[in-house]
């Protein structure tokens, strides 16, 4: 009873920012659709505001294969980032927040296509739920990193030596999971906390082999916090940002 109670809460705090995400949406825009249980409810209420002629003149980029299913069922009209690299606007979940508004993101898999699509977008609005905001990144959830299948085991020892347990990510049949980009994940798990994020992405990211990290450092604009009284919104305001993202 109380884990399907809090299921449900889950399920109505997502629903909830969702919703208020889709506020952000201004007809004419072009947007970088996100991944995840959250996003799932963020296309539906644009897929009801374009229905009902409230949103007009969108147009999305998906950051996974899942996504661009989900939005072709709901007839929401996409592109590329081919077709339209500059973005203004990706709204996107998140697995973990910080008081920087820097974001672990990634435990869908989909983490390459959200980074990219996130840095050809002006804006970034993450949603989550309070749950996932924490004091430090690595608090309780893994750093994604996605790797190419080739020789992925001697990250291993490398992420070791950063002091972070690397756990290679295997789906329901026990096989490693192949992201879209026919990738694997290795999930890198700090005892209580990452602790120089920065520096760990610029070593992870520095390795051959090493595609993306799910870490989001200085890159949301927006954070939207779904909790029992509602829905706030943390500006990056005077937070500075450092990460990569069209101006
Ligand atoms: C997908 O790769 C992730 O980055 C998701 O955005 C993140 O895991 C949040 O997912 P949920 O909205 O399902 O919690």
């Amino acid at each position: 009873m109380a884990d399907s109670d809090s299921l449900k809460r889950a399920v109505s705090l997502k629903r909830a920012v969702g919703v208020e995400a889709a506020e952000l949406v201004e007809s004419g825009m072009r947007l970088g659709l996100g991944t995840g249980s959250t996003v799932a409810h963020l296309l539906v209420a644009l897929a009801e505001k374009l229905s009902r002629g409230a949103l007009t003149d969108v147009v999305g980029v998906p950051t996974s294969l899942r996504t661009a299913q989900e939005a072709r069922e709901l007839s929401i009209p996409l592109t590329t980032l081919t077709e339209t690299p500059v973005l203004d606007l990706t709204i996107d979940g998140a697995d973990e927040v910080d008081p920087a508004l820097d974001v672990i993101k990634g435990l869908g898999g989909a983490l390459l296509r959200e980074k990219m699509v996130a840095q050809a977008s002006r804006r970034l609005a993450i949603m989550v739920d309070d749950g996932k905001m924490v004091p430090e990144l690595g608090t309780r959830c893994p750093v994604p990193v996605e790797v190419v299948q080739f020789g992925w085991e001697v990250h291993g020892p490398f992420v070791e030596s950063c002091g972070a347990d690397p756990v290679l990510r295997v789906g329901s049949d026990g096989e490693p999971m192949v992201t879209d980009n026919g990738n694997y994940i290795i999930d890198c798990h700090f005892a209580g906390g990452i602790g120089d994020a920065e520096g760990f992405e610029r070593a992870i990211r520095a390795r051959a082999g090493v595609v993306e990290s799910g870490l989001f450092l200085g890159m949301a604009t927006e954070v939207l916090v779904s909790g029992p009284a509602g829905v706030e919104t943390l500006s990056r305001g005077d937070r500075a940002q450092t990460g990569d993202r069209v101006p």
